[in-house]
């Protein structure tokens, strides 16, 4: 029998996604290979911030044309200090994640065996829940503008949108989740005490909502009181709903009470599949680290484990991960964000390895 074929967009962009994102890719073969039952067909985008530096754009003007028959994207990361963020973030990715309706923004915060997290006393069952994050509208809105610049006067408003199609979708995806979640829990982040409009509109569809899912227990704080609690009671949790800006932050929390950032990955979804999801680790292009050959691989690489389930193998991503796990904790192999000496590529290979001994 012929393998399945798996057509893959495959955007590194800047800083170390070009050294994690081909760890992510010796991975995804090493797995097709082991599972016989599909393959991938990888096509690479050289887009990014150097893209910008050439011709004034992060993509083409049909990039988006281009990406849109693939079954899925695969990115790394996208930023360089010589282009400002916010031009580099809404010329690739936030065009990708709207135009192609990925409003789910799936972000695990589980603490995998073999890593130590900063929480004293916490290991991996204490701390293993998923963030889902509306990914299309909210506070990241770009309407806005700003008057009398430099001036005494000047006026800078943005605003934040929040339609009742775009939050009702994102709870049910949310409830949907938390019915099949272990913990049967879904917590709402909010602030519906200083933020007076979108917030109790929040808290208002969360409670509709509720009313539909009987099965599942629920619960909201304030944004600030819940990141308090991901420290200081990680256990509680087992999915929680947020907005753009919040579960932006919440994720970033998230993946350093699970050990670092360099671990965490997320799928950026289209649930109707109606146009490819997105997968990448959620750190940044961490010009700190780039060069160097040192970045943590385990994002990108998880990543591809969450886009193997969303294609369909439910058990070669499972496999995946656990070879990630089983590279940490039975090889002991780390990268120097967890305190470990290996490099990026010792760190792919551990993992290649593990792969033979692992269910
Ligand atoms: P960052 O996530 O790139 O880095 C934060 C810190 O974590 C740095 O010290 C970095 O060295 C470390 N780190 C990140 N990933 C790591 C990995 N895989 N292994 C080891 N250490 C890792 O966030 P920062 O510094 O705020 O942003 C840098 C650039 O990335 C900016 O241009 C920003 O706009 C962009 N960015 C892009 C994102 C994306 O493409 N989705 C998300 C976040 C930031
Ligand atoms: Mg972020």
């Amino acid at each position: 029998a012929s393998a399945q074929v798996h057509r893959i967009a495959v955007i590194p962009g800047d800083g170390i996604g070009h050294e994690v994102v081909p760890a992510a890719l010796e991975a995804l073969e090493a797995v097709a290979a082991l599972d016989g039952s599909f393959r991938f067909a990888f096509d690479r985008f050289p887009w990014g911030c150097d893209h910008y530096l050439e011709t004034g754009r992060m993509m083409p003007p049909d990039g988006l044309e281009q990406l849109r028959g693939y079954d899925a994207i695969l990115l790394g990361a996208v930023g360089h200090p010589s282009v400002p963020d916010h031009v580099s973030l809404w010329g690739l990715l936030l065009p990708i994640r709207r135009t192609f309706e990925q409003y789910v923004n799936l972000r695990p915060v589980k603490l995998l065996r073999g890593v130590t997290s900063p929480l004293r006393g916490r290991g991996p069952d204490d701390i293993d829940f998923v963030v889902v994050r509306e990914n299309n509208e909210g506070e990241y809105s770009n309407a806005g503008g700003r008057l009398f610049a430099g001036t005494p006067h000047e006026i800078v408003v943005q605003e934040s949108i929040f339609t009742r199609r775009g939050v009702e979708r994102i709870m049910r995806f949310a409830f949907e989740l938390a019915r099949r979640h272990p913990k049967r829990r879904l917590t709402s982040a909010t602030k519906s005490n200083g933020i007076s409009y979108t917030m109790p509109f929040w808290d208002e569809v969360f409670r509709e909502m509720a009313a539909r899912y009987p099965d599942v227990a629920t619960d909201q704080f304030h944004i600030d009181a819940l990141a308090a609690r991901f420290v200081t009671h990680p256990h509680h949790f087992g999915v929680v709903v947020g907005s753009n800006l919040f579960g932006d932050i919440l994720t970033d929390l998230g993946a350093a009470i699970a050990g670092s950032i360099g671990i965490a990955p997320s799928a950026n979804l289209n649930p109707e599949r109606q146009y490819p999801s997105m997968f990448e680790p959620i750190h940044g292009s961490a010009p700190d680290i780039a060069g160097k050959g040192i970045a943590n691989p385990v994002g990108q690489i998880w990543s591809g484990a969450m886009m193997l389930e969303h294609l369909g193998h439910p058990r070669a991503g499972r496999r995946l991960l656990a070879a990630i796990e089983h590279a940490l904790a039975e090889r002991g192999v780390k990268t120097p964000d967890l305190g470990g000496s290996a490099t990026t590529r010792e760190m792919t290979q551990a993992i290649v390895r593990s792969l033979d001994e692992v269910p």
